[in-house]
């Protein structure tokens, strides 16, 4: 018998997390739909009492999905769950995670509670959340470093209380595959009415262990893996829900569960995600790499051609490589554009809508023959962020490059609707770009990455670039996308400034009190 192996990814909430990473409403009702797509079972949108904004993500979210479980993540605190609770009232299938640190450091330092209260603090959430629903699910935070005696009981006394779930986070990352595997066999042993309950993990990635020790732990009875999409997450990140969900796939010797993850979906989500974020995927990753299905040296390339088998494991269009077709061009019209959107799960709120995004799409195609879905995606995102009250647009922009000269960039900036030029050097188009634009804004941002990534194949390809700026502590991410990556990169710039000048403040989820 094959057992259910639960998937909750977390690339919305722990995802978002990772500093840079942070993503607009409609950006997490793109990805929650594609989660959804790709058959997820559980979506954790986001952290409700962290902003107004997150709070509104997550209803979004909750409000959009009808076939994957929406999750919201609480403290073990009052206000926190109150606000899950309302945030996920229109959900279809609605769970309420709430969680407490029990190892001895973060009891001691973070909390600077005694074990007891933690305790007592755990149970009262639950009951809490159970005013909401019966889909409760309880993190024992750094139960990887907690004592063993203690989890047993904190976690026996929140099953009585009514937690169905009960997940193991090894938060920083510090566990090694056979200890992580034993600890939940263990739990499951010891603990008296662990059968009332699905065990699940949540491991970081710092020492690059976190879909090993994930596997070790479903080896060992746990049911539901906690995972981002590409690995994204705080630090070194998550488990990536790829890795984990094509291992449990493609080795169904080793294990005695599965998914219910439609692989074919796993590229193009992870494009998505990659193209939100501005995170980009290096290209020997596993299953979404470029390379990860690349034969190179010329006895690999003989095997592959005799029986594919000899080298590759997994089927690249199983995991969604051959869905990247060709999809729409200089000659399609309004209707292509709108069900093609429809499809990537993209619905435009009004017919003056769908006008602006054709009207870009018509410019697009002017310059490049071929429109993908990720050109889609990336010409989505830029409507979304043209808002008229937008503070600062790029008027124009013109940049002089040639050898033996030094680059010049001449800009026009419309800063609170008044117009402005500036001409700058650098030390190439980019970078006198970004000083002349600095002139006009002067920020003081501090640049901490700039990247440019290809979003399709060939030399005709939009330049997708990133821009991530720091400024008073705050860290924020822009991007562009322009088949001249100096305007894609000018673009990404301001897109970060105007993200910056809205001064969000938002609540972690992990830091202070309980
Ligand atoms: O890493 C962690 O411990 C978490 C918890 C909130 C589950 O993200
Ligand atoms: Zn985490």
């Amino acid at each position: 018998m094959t057992d259910k192996l639960i998937i909750f990814d977390t690339t919305l909430r722990d995802g978002e997390q990772s500093p840079g990473a942070s993503m607009t409403l409609e950006e997490k009702v793109r990805i929650a739909k594609n989660l959804e797509k790709l058959k997820v079972d559980v979506i954790e949108a986001g952290f409700p009492i962290a902003s107004v904004g997150d709070f509104e993500a997550v209803k979004a979210v909750a409000d959009t999905i009808k076939d994957s479980t929406v999750c919201g993540l609480a403290r073990a605190m009052n206000g926190d769950i109150d606000r899950v609770g309302e945030a996920l009232a229109g959900a279809n299938s609605a769970r309420i995670h709430t969680f407490i640190a029990t190892s001895p450091i973060h009891m001691q330092y973070k909390l600077a509670m005694e074990p007891d209260k933690v305790l007592e603090t755990a149970v009262k959430a639950v009951k809490r959340a159970a005013k909401f629903t019966d889909n409760i699910e309880f993190s024992p935070e750094d139960a990887g470093r907690s004592e063993f005696d203690f989890l047993c009981e904190i976690i026996e006394a929140v099953i009585n209380a009514g937690a169905t779930t009960i997940n193991i986070p090894d938060t920083v990352g510090y566990n090694l595959p056979s200890q992580f595997g034993s600890l939940i066999k263990r739990l499951i042993e010891n603990i008296p009415n662990s059968d009332k309950a699905i065990f699940s993990v949540h491991c970081h990635n710092d020492l690059g262990l976190a879909v090993g020790n994930s596997l070790s732990a479903v080896m060992n009875g746990a049911r539901q893996v906690e995972c981002t999409i590409n690995g994204l997450g705080e630090r070194a990140g998550n488990a990536s829900l790829e890795e984990i969900v094509m291992a449990v796939r493609t080795r169904q010797d080793a294990f005695t569960c599965d998914t219910r993850i439609d692989t074919t979906q796993i590229v193009p989500t992870s494009r998505l995600v990659s193209g939100i974020t501005g995170f980009p995927i290096q290209p020997n990753k596993a299953i979404v790499g470029a390379n990860a299905f690349a034969h190179e040296s010329g006895i690999h390339q003989d095997g592959v051609l005799k029986s594919r088998e000899t080298y590759e494991i997994m089927r690249a269009q199983d995991v969604g490589w051959d869905d990247n077709k060709m999809i729409l061009g200089k000659h399609s019209g309004r209707n292509a554009l709108r069900t093609r959107l429809l499809d990537l799960g993209i619905e435009l709120e009004s017919e003056e809508k769908l006008n602006e995004v054709f009207k870009q799409f018509k410019d697009l195609a002017d310059r490049k023959h071929d429109i993908f879905d990720e050109d889609l995606h990336a010409l989505i995102s830029e409507v979304a962020t043209l808002h008229d009250d937008e503070k600062i647009k790029l008027v124009s922009l013109k940049v002089c490059s040639e050898t033996g000269e030094t680059p010049k960039a001449i800009v026009v900036l419309s800063v609170d609707g008044e117009e402005h030029s500036t001409v700058s050097e650098g030390s190439g188009p980019v970078d006198a770009a970004f000083k002349a634009i600095e002139n006009l804004v002067q920020s003081r941002a501090e640049l901490k990455l700039y990247s440019v990534n290809n979003i399709t194949k060939g030399t005709d390809s939009q330049g997708d670039v990133t821009v991530r700026l720091s400024l008073d502590g705050r860290i924020i991410s822009g991007q562009g996308a322009d088949t001249d990556i100096v305007i894609a990169s000018a673009k990404a710039y301001i897109n970060t400034l105007n993200k910056m000048s809205q001064n969000i403040q938002k609540e972690h989820p992990q830091l202070g009190d309980v």
